[in-house]
């Protein structure tokens, strides 16, 4: 064994990635119909990487996130966190702890308020704000990314739907999760702001290590990711931009097996 392939098995052994998918295949069966979506992915997601995945409509991207956001189990292989199967870790549990989703329809409360959104998903994982109260907090994470205090106490369902999308960002974002997920989160936003949220999963990832995978249609998203994957009949395959400059490309362990 060469030094170099022993120190990469010594850092196997100590610690296993965030994320693991090994041969995961997920098929629905409705009625007779049965439609396998994903076919034996295997696949790592690191700590501290910003990833996209593209894919065409109907391609599985949100199957996919359901299963990495422990929404739902895959029909074959298993997603394991830190080297724990979520099965046995618990689902319920690692969606609280580990992972928020922001869906593809928000699915906020809606009863309720910007701000009561955020601060009741706060309540509910148990998550506690660096500063200050829980209102406190939220009241900023939702200024950061553009509600001021009057949009933040409006009642959701007055909300347009690019306000809404940053409710259901705010929110996952309120939870301080190691790994943050999203279904098309710039899918309604203008440019600007869209831009603005971009930057905030960059930072997420570069400045406190979390994992942000980001599913999109949007190649100028993908083009600000540190991993650009695309899955296209079942599999999940890595760009890797051979014309970026080495010292361009994203550095780290290998996102996929
Ligand atoms: N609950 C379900 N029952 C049966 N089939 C489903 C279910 N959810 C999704 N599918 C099917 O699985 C396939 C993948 O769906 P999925 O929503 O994961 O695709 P997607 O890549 O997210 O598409 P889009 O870009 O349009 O959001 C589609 O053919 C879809 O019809
Ligand atoms: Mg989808």
């Amino acid at each position: 064994m060469t030094s170099a392939t022993a120190t990469a098995s010594a850092a196997a052994t100590a610690a296993p990635p965030l994320l693991r998918l090994a041969d995961v295949s997920h098929t629905y069966s409705g009625g007779r119909r049965r439609t396998t979506v994903l076919k034996g992915i295997d696949h790592v997601f690191e700590r501290g990487t910003f990833y996209t995945v593209l894919g065409p409509s109907g391609s599985g991207k949100t199957t996919l996130l359901g299963l990495v956001g422990g929404l739902d189990t895959p029909t074959r292989g298993t997603v394991s966190f830190e080297g724990r199967d979520l099965t046995e870790l618990g689902l319920a549990r690692y969606r609280n702890k580990h992972a928020a989703t922001i869906f593809q329809h928000f699915n906020l409360l809606a009863y309720m308020t910007a701000l009561q959104n955020v601060t009741a998903a706060m309540e509910i994982t148990g998550a506690t704000p660096p500063t200050g109260s829980r209102r406190a907090h939220a009241l900023r994470l939702l200024d950061s990314i553009g509600l001021d205090r009057t949009t933040a106490t409006r009642n959701v369902r007055r909300l347009s739907g690019g306000q809404q999308q940053r409710v259901a960002i705010a929110r996952a974002l309120a939870c301080d999760v190691d790994i943050l997920l999203a279904d098309e989160p710039t899918g309604n936003l203008d440019e600007d702001t869209a831009q603005g949220i971009v930057d905030i999963f960059r930072d997420l990832a570069h400045e406190r290590g979390k994992c942000v995978v980001v599913v999109t249609h949007s190649a100028r998203l993908a083009a600000r990711s540190d991993r650009v994957l695309t899955l296209r009949r079942g599999r999940l395959t890595e760009r890797v931009d051979t014309k970026a400059p080495v010292g361009d490309r994203p550095t780290g362990a290998s996102g996929t097996d």
